[in-house]
């Protein structure tokens, strides 16, 4: 991606659905016979992943419209996940819980390790260990079996989303009650509970610490819409703030953005909801700022890379503080090429603005630390170039197309 920084960010744009709500949805369509349809998909590398993940285990997939996918799993024959899936998109192991649920057995390879940190599945393992399945690990697969899994009480040790959305499933169709406690609260486990109860399944507690799950025989197909990207949304309020502009997304999950809100306000960013969204500007300077990165509702680790590029141009030393991932800093290495003054020690960088940055070459790492570099481009003066946007093309929908809409000068570079 080639940028020409120093454009402030102008005009309207309309956020993507949500990825990481979509693509546990998609998994809950192998616990049905009948076709589900989702809207609102957006269209992305890892969506075309976990399609091709469930065509392998017979699931067929039909796009309805530019967003609109079905999904049958009527002929639903597998039961395997396979390791060059899954190495590319971890959320592929949720697909853990469904599989068992149906076809009571599930052969899903580990994720093993990842740019940003250890990801293990041990929690999902023992959540539907706890449901009655039997798990061994073998060969790099987790191998689980169940004639029929029954509810239990779970208590996660760490509110992990996959771990929550992998049970949550699993529990649907299990003999009895589950209750989940320490539960992940995030919104787009709330949305896959609301995916499930629109297919006949009974839960209550869904964002909430607490999920109560009481299982059902069979479940039904359904038609769910699946809400705005968050993730998106926060990309963009720090991208316009970056780089001094003002832009209005509409259809912004406010609620969903408080503690987001919260700290760009702290920053010295406008922000005010405007009929259909909200409407972000930054007439002033940036402050600086103490963030942590923490489970829903505390502030997303998804959106730590791009509020550090933001807090490089803001008149003082902020200091971040990463508790979710270990590994998440690696975009601060290539900031610093840029002209960013940042100090790491353990899980906390002191960034020191206000920085001057300038456009050089920089690499993406991760999918959210791509995102963190565009943000320190589009504010840099003369030419960045990101390379390895795969990473991008993983989350984000029509990223530069979006950006060129609101005035940014930003292209891809015809090898990539
Ligand atoms: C999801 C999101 C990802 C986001 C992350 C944290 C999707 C597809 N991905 O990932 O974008 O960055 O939540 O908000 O929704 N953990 C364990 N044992 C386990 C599972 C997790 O210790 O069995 C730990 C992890 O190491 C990590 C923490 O729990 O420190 C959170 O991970 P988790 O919530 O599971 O993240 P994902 O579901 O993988």
């Amino acid at each position: 991606m080639i940028i020409h920084g120093g454009a402030p960010l102008r005009g309207s744009v309309e956020l993507s659905g949500s990825k990481n709500a979509t693509l546990p949805i998609m998994m809950a369509s192998a616990l049905t016979d009948e076709p589900v349809t989702i809207r609102n998909v957006p269209r992305l590398r890892d969506v075309n992943t976990a399609i091709e993940l469930l065509g392998g285990l017979g699931v067929a997939a039909r796009w309805l419209g530019e967003h609109e996918l079905e999904l049958n799993a009527h002929t639903l024959s597998g039961h395997e996940a396979p390791y060059d899936l899954v190495k590319t998109m971890r959320a592929s192991f949720v697909v853990l819980g469904p599989l068992l649920a149906r076809a009571g057995r599930a052969r899903v390879s580990t994720p093993g390790g990842c740019a940003i940190g250890a990801r293990p599945v041990g929690l999902h393992i023992a959540g539907v260990r706890a449901l009655g399945a039997r798990v061994q690990l073998r060969h790099g697969y987790v191998e689980a079996h169940a004639a029929r899994l029954a509810g239990a009480r779970i208590w996660l040790d760490n509110p992990s989303v996959g771990a929550t959305e992998n049970i949550l499933m699993a529990a649907t169709l299990a003999r009895g009650r589950t209750v989940i406690e320490n539960a992940a609260r995030e919104p787009e486990v709330a949305d896959l509970a609301r995916m499930l109860a629109a297919m006949g399944a009974r839960i209550s507690g869904a964002g909430t610490h607490v999920i109560e799950i009481e299982g059902v025989e069979r479940l039904h197909g359904a038609d769910h819409t699946v809400i705005p990207d968050r993730i998106e949304a926060g990309s963009l309020m720090t991208a316009a703030a970056a780089t001094g502009g003002e832009i209005v997304i509409s259809g912004a999950p406010v609620n969903d953005l408080e503690a987001v809100i919260v700290k760009l306000r702290e920053a010295g960013v406008e922000i005010e909801t405007v009929a259909g969204g909200l409407r972000i500007a930054r007439p002033g300077r940036l402050r600086p700022i103490e963030l942590r990165t923490l489970p829903y509702p505390g502030f997303p680790t998804d959106l730590q890379a791009q509020m550090m590029a933001m807090l490089t141009l803001a008149d003082g030393a902020s200091v971040i503080t990463e508790t979710i991932f270990e590994n998440r800093f690696m975009h601060a290495q290539e900031l610093m090429r840029m002209g960013a003054d940042i100090v790491m020690k353990g899980a906390t960088a002191v960034v020191r603005g206000p920085s001057r940055l300038s456009g050089a070459p920089v690499m993406a790492t991760d999918l959210r630390a791509s995102m963190g570099l565009i943000v320190a481009g589009l504010a840099a003066e003369n030419t960045t170039s990101v390379s390895r946007v795969y990473h991008l093309d993983r989350g984000y929908e029509a990223l530069d197309r979006k950006l060129a809409a609101l005035g940014a000068s930003i292209e891809r570079a015809a090898d990539e």
